[in-house]
Parts: structure tokens; C-alpha cells; sequence
């Protein structure tokens, strides 16, 4: 007999899952949310099992200096010739201020090495590997995302453009990982507004 009670315990995980933009500090050790998040990881299923998903998980001081230092220089640099820019530059400062004072974030990458090698091996499915490794990157995001939720911790997914060049450096990433983005978390110190989930007829269709 199917289960639908645990599926309504499932459900409510999902809902309760939203985008959190004010966060602290929670109390946890570091080494607890880093084996929580590879367990979460490692969970996670790839196109031909290729594990083309890569992680970088900062944590304490280099969470804080990403986002008080590293994020602001590149978007500066970024702006700099779009003064009319100016104005999402301010807001984005104020989120890069509050993530500054979360507990980490996890910035997601697709090695892109593993992609060309899918690619060749695969010829038939060469049109889709970029499509499977967009899709692998945001199973991990929603995988993580939800992880941290159902441990009480606030999250939200973010695409800050221009990071990659300063991401490299900063962290000896190897050139053929591709970010995608970026996942602050700590703890939820504001609640995030009620949005519409209305769903359009034409938006879940059945045929029987
Ligand atoms: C693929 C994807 C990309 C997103 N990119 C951003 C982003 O760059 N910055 C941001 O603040 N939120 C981003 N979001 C969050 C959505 O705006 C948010 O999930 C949506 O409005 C629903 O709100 P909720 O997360 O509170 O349920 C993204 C969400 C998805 C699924």
C-alpha cells in the first residue's frame, strides 16, 4: 500500500523550503553542516553516473571575507562602466552585508571536462550533456537547499554574474569548472513574505 502520509511529510518539507535573505549565525560546528552536506552530495544522481557536479563549501572567516570582500570587488568592477548600474549595485550590497554574517555558503560548479568526455563517449546524447550537467547542478542546489531547511537553517540560491575570474584565483579552482551559483546559509533571522503558488490549468496537464 503506498505510503501518502509520508507523502504529505514530504510535501510539507518542500513548502517549508523558501528563500531566506536575512541570516545569522546558527549554532552548529562547521564540521557538522560539512558531513551533513556530503551526505546530501554524494546522494544526488548524474547523467551516466559521471559525477560531473563540483562543490566548494566555505565556511567561518572565508564565508565573511567572500562576501564583504570578494563579491563587492567584482561587482564594482563589473559596474563600473554602467553608472545606471548603480542602483543594483546598492541593493546588492545589503545582500552581500547579510550573507557576510551566515554560517557558509556552497557555490556550485559543473566540471566541464566531464561534459567534452560525455560528449565523446556518448555520441548519440552529445546535443543533451550540456542540458544533463545544467540539470545535475540544480538537482544539488534544490538537494542542499531543502537539506538545510529541514535542519532549521535559512538558505537562498543566488546567480551573482562576473565571479568567475575572481573565484579562480581565490580558491585555485581548476579553469574547466563552470560556477553556477552561489548558496548562502545561516540562521533565519527574518521570515520571508507568503507568494503566490497559484498554479494555471495549462501549467499540469493530465491525460488519461
Ligand atoms: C533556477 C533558479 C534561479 C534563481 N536565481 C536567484 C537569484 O539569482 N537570486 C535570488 O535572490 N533568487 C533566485 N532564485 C530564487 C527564486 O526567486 C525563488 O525561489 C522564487 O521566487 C520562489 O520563492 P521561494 O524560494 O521563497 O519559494 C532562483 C531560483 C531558481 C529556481
Amino acid at each position: 500500500m503506498m505510503d501518502f502520509k509520508a507523502g504529505e511529510d514530504f510535501i510539507s518539507t518542500l513548502r517549508a523550503r523558501r528563500s531566506i535573505y536575512h541570516l545569522g549565525k546558527a549554532d552548529v560546528k562547521d564540521e557538522e553542516i560539512e558531513s551533513y552536506l556530503r551526505e546530501i552530495f554524494s546522494s544526488v544522481p548524474s547523467s551516466f553516473n559521471a559525477r560531473a557536479q563540483r562543490i566548494l563549501l566555505l565556511l567561518g572567516n572565508q564565508n565573511l571575507l567572500f562576501w564583504r570582500d570578494l563579491v563587492p570587488a567584482a561587482l564594482k568592477e563589473r559596474y563600473e562602466d554602467h553608472p545606471e548600474a548603480e542602483d543594483a549595485w546598492t541593493k546588492r550590497r545589503g545582500l552581500c552585508d547579510s550573507f557576510s554574517k551566515g554560517n557558509g555558503t556552497i557555490l556550485f560548479f559543473s566540471d566541464s571536462k566531464v561534459g567534452s568526455g560525455l560528449k565523446e563517449t556518448f555520441t548519440e546524447y552529445e546535443p543533451a550533456i550540456d542540458r544533463f550537467l545544467a540539470q545535475e547542478v540544480g538537482m544539488d542546489e534544490y538537494a542542499m537547499w531543502l537539506g538545510l531547511s529541514k535542519i532549521g537553517m535559512g538558505a537562498s540560491l543566488q546567480h551573482f554574474l562576473g565571479l568567475e575570474t575572481a573565484v579562480r584565483a581565490a580558491y585555485n579552482v581548476n579553469p574547466d569548472w563552470v560556477l553556477d551559483a552561489q548558496m548562502p546559509f545561516g540562521s533565519i533571522e527574518k521570515a520571508p513574505a507568503v507568494k503566490d503558488r497559484a498554479q494555471a490549468p495549462e501549467h499540469f496537464r493530465v491525460v488519461k
